[in-house]
């Protein structure tokens, strides 16, 4: 993984927009967040968080066969971040494309990933989750800005012997109301023009409580839904690495699935919202500070934009 070196606390918020550090603990557990310099782009992030991936697996940049960026905020509109992170890696002409299913990116691109390899299609993906939200906040949206934070995470998806590895995956959406969280300018329907390049304008928009509400059921359901499908129980899973949105919808999610806080990752306090970023970045903490042991079940799930939602078990 890896977090930008520039750290925005609540109390640096404070002085730019109409917040406090008192509202943002309380109301999402958010401490504060990395925020990239000038210059730097999803792919760079992506870059470290990959050359620590290929490096931890042991692997030689000619064994991938593929590149998977999961993102919502590639470095440029054309072409996809992963084509950056390809050529920054230097890797011979393997695919590479990204996968934009916003905070559920990293589940659509561990199904897509996964798929492959059973497949026989390829042997070796490198599958990252990146994403720079700080740089494109409008501060005078207070309902938003403070919730994002930059960052990437990578893994390398190999076949492994049967009964560990990734047991099942699974996703689902509504696009009907994807109004819920949107970013409408700057797209295909409402290009930048110069009158609508004002502040103001270039903004998420978001209705958080009503995100927050389905964001939990989803949590719930999904996570049922991939539990069934392994036959498996809440009781069999060691540790849930859930989608970093906000404190208090992991928190609601983990009770009404009756799972120990203790097996519960929870870094948003650090980090915020890394949107596809952030299921792998906490798992690569996990995995660090020796929360992850061989044999064990992991559950992960997501809920965002789209609205998209997702979770996957993982033996480990
Ligand atoms: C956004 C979120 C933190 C807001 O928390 P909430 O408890 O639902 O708060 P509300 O939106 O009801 O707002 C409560 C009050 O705080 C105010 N408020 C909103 N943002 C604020 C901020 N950054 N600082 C201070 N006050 C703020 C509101 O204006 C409102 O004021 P009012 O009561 O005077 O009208 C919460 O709804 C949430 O996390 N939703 C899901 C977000 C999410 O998952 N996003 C990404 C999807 S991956």
């Amino acid at each position: 993984m890896y977090l930008p070196e520039t750290v925005l606390t609540n109390k640096d918020i404070e002085a730019f927009c109409d917040t406090t550090d008192e509202w943002i603990r309380q109301r999402t557990g958010i401490e504060e967040r990395h925020k990239v310099t000038p210059g730097e782009g999803t792919s760079d992030l992506a870059l470290r968080a990959s050359r620590m991936a290929i490096k931890n697996a042991g692997i030689a940049l000619d064994d991938l066969d593929a590149v998977i960026c999961c993102t919502v905020s590639p470095d440029q509109i054309l072409p996809a971040s992963a084509n950056l992170l390809h050529g920054k890696l230097g890797l011979r002409d393997i695919a590479s494309f990204d996968i934009n299913a916003a905070c559920s990116g990293f589940m659509a691109g561990l199904m897509t990933g996964n798929a492959l390899i059973k497949s026989g299609v390829y042997k070796t993906i490198l599958l990252v989750g990146a994403e720079i939200q700080t740089n494109r906040m409008t501060w005078k949206n207070r309902d938003t800005a403070v919730l994002f934070g930059d960052g990437a995470g990578a893994v390398i998806l190999q076949a492994s012997e049967n009964g560990y590895g990734v047991l099942t995956t699974h996703l689902g959406s509504d696009g009907s109301n994807y109004e819920v969280l949107h970013l409408p300018l700057g797209g295909s329907r409402e290009p930048f023009t110069k009158e609508n390049l004002d502040e103001d304008a270039y903004t998420i928009y978001m209705k958080g409580p009503e995100l927050f509400k389905r964001a939990v059921i989803k949590f719930v359901e999904v996570s049922q839904e991939a539990l069934d499908a392994v036959g498996l129980t809440m009781d069999d899973i060691d540790l849930f690495v859930p989608h970093q949105a906000n404190a208090r919808i992991i928190e609601a999610a983990g009770q009404r699935m009756g799972i120990a806080p203790e097996k519960v990752v929870m870094n948003i306090q650090k980090t915020g919202n890394t949107t596809a970023a952030s299921i792998p970045i906490a798992l690569h903490e996990a995995v660090q500070e020796g929360r992850v042991k061989e044999g064990d079940h992991i559950l992960m799930a997501s809920f965002g934009a789209g609205l998209t939602w997702g979770a996957a078990i993982v033996r480990w």
